[in-house]
């Protein structure tokens, strides 16, 4: 045996650094025995923290910034607390109706105020850009739609699709910028589909423009008669835990020239992320993939151009979130969390705060957002 070749036989033998799929069955096993301490320290600071523990956020973020970059650099596999989120899961997206419950049909007020309503960008519930000049979250979240609208290649008179289409934020802003474009829009969510229902009455609303069309349903049974020149999604692929099924989709919705662009959370260490926390009170089986594993399934679509977007960006967004959310506490804390306010507030508290530390580990080089521009394969 050559020196060349025994460093990665030695890697295979080693737990905690490097590709997990690359494992000896031993090295494997002690890696998962591992990653479940991490998670359970994670998890008792979570909840010491959510059952009124006093931490300022000074120390906090300075806790999470001496161990997060360590696990990024040199122990990537303690990053997956649980088994599925190395693998593929057998549905397009699990848990579908608890992420709803947990996560996005939580009282509106609370979630519109935190995430910005303005006459052009409504609530938007993914990073904004903010390397062209931005100072402010509603210039970031223009900037960020004007960017996908150039990768995507829109051109007026496109028929889009957008799959999880939140509060209709970006088809609103790309239908204000182009009057031939028709959008149609698909989520889960019943609160957020109310918001479009109602901006669909409103003539101030270019969801009202008859350009728009809603379909309040599931990605997984998602289907639709027409075929679309342009496929976006915006922040919906860590609920997805199966790319191929995905993308078989989404292929089946493409015209034959059709274009589509994923924007997601992704990671630049060597398999997919997520956090114990966030699985139990944030996004149930939300999952950050890993940067190379979209144009690594390339059966039905393929990627035929990708960018990095470095993870100061969703910093950023998430400091003006957590602020927002801050600053409309007294306007909020009377709404109906199932919960009471205080500990509601801290279980969100902790996940502006861990995210955006996360975001910001080595100065936003590991965790960022991909986006993939795939065409038929
Ligand atoms: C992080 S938000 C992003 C929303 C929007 N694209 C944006 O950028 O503001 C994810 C969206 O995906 C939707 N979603 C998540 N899982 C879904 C599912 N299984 N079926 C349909 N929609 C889903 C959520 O309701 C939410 O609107």
């Amino acid at each position: 045996m050559t020196a060349s070749n025994i460093l990665p036989e030695l890697q295979k033998h080693m737990p905690v650094t490097g590709d997990m799929a690359l494992k000896s069955p031993m090295a494997y096993k002690a890696t998962r025995l591992m990653a479940g301490a991490v998670n359970a320290t994670q998890m008792a600071l979570a909840e010491a923290y959510i059952n009124g523990l006093e931490i300022p956020d000074a120390t906090f973020r300075a806790l999470l910034h001496t161990s997060m970059p360590t696990l990024f650099k040199h122990c990537p596999g303690l990053l997956a607390p649980y088994e599925w989120v190395l693998q593929e899961s057998n549905q397009l997206a699990e848990s579908s109706r608890e992420l709803m419950q947990v996560q996005y049909d939580r009282p509106q007020t609370m979630l519109n105020l935190m995430l910005g309503d303005w006459p052009a960008i409504y609530p938007k519930y993914s990073t904004g850009f903010w390397e062209h000049g931005a100072t402010d979250l509603e210039t970031s979240q223009m900037h960020m739609i004007d960017q996908m609208i150039e990768r995507l290649g829109i051109v007026d008179g496109d028929h889009i699709l957008d799959f999880g289409c939140g509060w209709g934020c970006v088809p609103n802003y790309i239908l204000s910028k182009f009057p031939n474009v028709q959008f149609t829009g698909l989520n889960l969510s019943h609160q957020q589909c109310k918001y479009m229902r109602q901006k669909m009455q409103d003539p101030e609303s270019y969801l009202s423009s008859g350009r728009f069309t809603l379909h309040e349903g599931d990605l997984n049974e998602a289907n639709f008669a027409e075929k679309f020149d342009k496929i976006l999604s915006v922040g919906v692929f860590c609920h997805v835990g199966n790319l191929t099924n995905a993308f078989q989709k989404l292929a089946s919705f493409l015209k034959n020239d059709g274009k589509v662009l994923i924007h997601i959370i992704t990671v630049r260490i060597p398999n997919h992320m997520s956090s114990g926390f966030t699985h139990k009170y944030i996004f149930p089986h939300g999952r950050y993939w890993n940067h190379d594993a979209v144009p690594s399934h390339n059966s039905d679509l393929k990627t035929i151009e990708r960018w990095y977007m470095n993870g100061m960006n969703y910093r950023k967004t998430l400091t003006a979130w957590l602020e927002r959310f801050d600053a409309s506490q007294e306007s909020v804390q009377s709404l109906d969390y199932g919960m009471d306010y205080a500990k509601f507030r801290r279980i969100w508290r902790f996940y502006l705060l861990l995210l955006g530390t996360i975001f910001a580990t080595y100065d936003g080089e590991y965790n960022g957002n991909g986006q993939y521009l795939m065409v038929h394969a």
